[in-house]
């Protein structure tokens, strides 16, 4: 089973894989906790490019180019031989972040996303994980975050977005589960991360 998660920023992903990738292995469930951009030796160059504050401009199309190639690498070499070998893959963002971030909120049209996604053979994942946050909120603990870890500068890239921004992202997330339910089951991520992950731990209980 492949399985994303979803949100944006400071929605607290990162803990929340973290946590169910160690619950699943103590229920003795082979997984693979891995993310993108940078799920690969390319990919973490990729993310250098993608994520820091580099003073140059990336036209919202090369954004696009850059993230599918992340993906198609990340595909190839990390997430199909898992999941052939039957492991559960655990991934920190996929496909929807781009249909959120350069579709919605940057403006790329969503139609031409998907056409080219079809032609790179992108899968949809099993299920994915909408950890679903304010964007007052979710932008506040990102910023936070990176200060305290001196990330602003090398992952400040989309923090650095207005609130607008941020706020289109949420909404183009909310859309897309509501267009997928099957997919995508929406966590709200407000509250302490142990009653964040017992709502998740409900949901891989009920998939695995
Ligand atoms: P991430 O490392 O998850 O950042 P955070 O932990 O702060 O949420 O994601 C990296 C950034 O890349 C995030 O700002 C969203 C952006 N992104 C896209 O714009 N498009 C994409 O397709 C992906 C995968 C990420």
């Amino acid at each position: 089973m492949f399985i994303t998660f979803e949100g944006i920023e400071g929605s607290g992903k990162s803990l929340q894989i973290a946590r169910s990738a160690a619950y699943l292995k103590e229920k003795g469930i082979d997984c693979l906790g891995t993310r993108e951009p940078g799920g690969t030796g390319f990919g973490i160059e990729l993310r250098k490019i993608l994520l820091g504050t580099n003073g140059y401009s990336i036209e919202p199309w090369c954004e696009v180019l850059l993230y599918l190639a992340d993906r198609y690498q990340h595909l190839k070499e990390v997430i199909e031989p898992a999941l052939a070998r039957g492991v559960v893959v655990l991934s920190d963002r996929y496909q929807d972040a781009t249909r959120a971030y350069q579709g919605a909120a940057r403006g790329v049209s969503g139609a031409e996303i998907e056409k080219l996604s079809q032609v790179l053979g992108i899968r949809e994942p099993d299920r994915t994980i909408l950890l679903d946050l304010a964007a007052e909120e979710g932008l506040g603990r990102a910023r936070t975050r990176n200060l305290l870890s001196g990330t602003a500068e090398s992952e400040g890239r989309f923090e650095a977005e207005d609130l607008a921004f941020h706020t289109r992202v949420r909404g183009a997330y909310l859309e897309l589960a509501a267009l997928h339910p099957e997919r995508i089951s929406i966590v709200p991520a407000s509250g302490t991360p142990d009653e964040v992950f017992s709502r998740i731990r409900g949901l891989l209980d009920q998939w695995l």
